[in-house]
């Protein structure tokens, strides 16, 4: 299940593909050795980004126990920016960042958290901010000066640039920045950033915008799950943010966008308002069984980190998928993009698994099965999963 090339062979074919470019460093910042996990404003607030709402997330992230299940970034998307000073640094929103930047920073690592923020790598971002075209270098350095984590850098306003050669500009920025940052490229899989963007970035969109509907959730996948070949350890194919919590799909739906995000190997970024989901009502609840299920988060943050992948699905609304696991399991989806409950059955010799019986853990439904003999099936309802782990018994 590892990739066809090893990765010196699969840099040496990339290379040659951005195209002019003189840098050749691979992305070897050590970072993002599992797909990142945290927040980020963008899918719940849009604009409407604030100190006092990021300080929010981050006291609710320790408090709904967000921090302890491995969610780490805290990202502030666009428009926390508002124009450049005379010396050509990025100046953070006066109102809505009273005290700066960095004292938001230092704020979040306090709390044991880390600190993640937005650019463009054109000349402005998507909601008409200053980009960072021409001033890779200086933003690189005034990220470092805040302590800032991990950066997101978008694709507006950059007609006529290069992607492979722009995003390698700012790879190299931050490289020499002197502080290590998870560089996270947006071009929303236009570039076909899966040729180039392991050697330059942690993880690259690999499509556009995700929207809070199921069809949003299913394009998403379909696009992201074809380049399971890439991804490997401090390099992730990204489908986009999650959408749990923020009401457009039922749980049922909510479950299976958080299952495939696992099975992916996807960055697991929140994207709902997490001050709300410490509430006593159901749906509080729902969300926290969602984004807090560990052995759900494990399959994710595996470290073997092999991006799973569908292995049977036949008629092709029914799924079986699988992910190898590092202590020899396989983590296997059973998927029904039906709308009526459909019977999907997985044999251990699609999902990988050579022996006759296996042990197996329903992850959604916390039991356990010590000895299921050739194949597992279940009821699966419409737009649902049942998410297993699987482990092999010796014959
Ligand atoms: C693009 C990105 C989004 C978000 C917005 C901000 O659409 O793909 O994730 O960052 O820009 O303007």
């Amino acid at each position: 299940m590892r990739p066809i090339l090893p990765r010196a062979i699969r840099l040496l074919v990339a290379i040659p593909l951005m195209g002019g470019m003189t840098a050749t460093r691979p992305v070897d910042n050590g970072l993002a050795r599992t797909p990142p996990m945290g927040w980020n404003s963008w899918n719940k607030f849009g604009c409407d980004v604030s100190a006092q709402l990021i300080r929010g997330v981050a006291d609710a992230m320790v408090a709904n126990g967000m921090r302890d299940a491995g969610y780490q970034y805290v990202t502030i998307d666009d428009c926390w920016q508002v124009s450049r000073d005379a010396n050509g640094t990025i100046v953070a929103d006066p109102q809505r960042f009273p005290d700066g930047i960095k004292a938001l920073a230092d704020y979040i690592h306090a709390k044991g958290l880390k600190f993640g923020i937005y650019t463009d790598a054109g000349r402005k971002t998507c909601e008409g901010r200053p980009g960072s075209y021409g001033y890779e270098v200086a933003d690189a350095r005034t990220y470092a000066s805040w302590d800032v984590d991990y950066v997101k850098v978008d694709w507006c306003n950059a007609e006529g640039l290069h992607a492979p050669t722009q995003y390698a500009k700012i790879r190299d920025a931050l490289a020499g920045s002197g502080r290590r940052i998870v560089f996270s490229i947006c071009e929303w899989g236009s570039n076909r950033p899966w040729e180039w963007a392991p050697a330059v970035g942690n993880l690259w969109r690999t499509t556009g915008d995700i929207s809070d509907r199921w069809s949003s959730v299913l394009t998403l996948v379909d696009l992201s799950s074809q380049y399971w070949h890439v991804a490997e350890p401090g390099s992730w194919n990204d489908p986009d943010m999650l959408e749990v919590g923020n009401g457009g799909m039922t749980n049922t739906e909510y479950r299976s966008h958080f299952s495939l995000w696992a099975m992916m190997a996807a960055p697991l970024i929140a994207g709902n308002d997490v001050r709300a989901m410490m509430g006593t009502s159901p749906a509080a609840a729902a969300t926290r069984d969602i984004l807090l299920n560990q052995e759900v988060i494990a399959v994710d943050q595996d470290s073997l980190g092999v991006q799973g992948k569908i292995v049977e699905a036949s008629p092709s609304e029914l799924q079986v998928w699988a992910k190898p696991l590092a202590d020899g399991s396989r983590a296997v989806l059973l998927f029904n993009r039906a709308s009526v409950p459909s019977s999907i059955t997985a044999e251990w010799g699609s999902v990988g698994l050579e022996t006759k019986k296996a042990r197996v853990r329903d992850l959604w439904a916390h039991t356990e099965s010590s000895s299921v003999d050739s194949r597992y099936a279940a009821t699966v309802p419409a737009h649902g999963v049942v998410m297993l782990r699987v482990w092999p018994i010796p014959n």
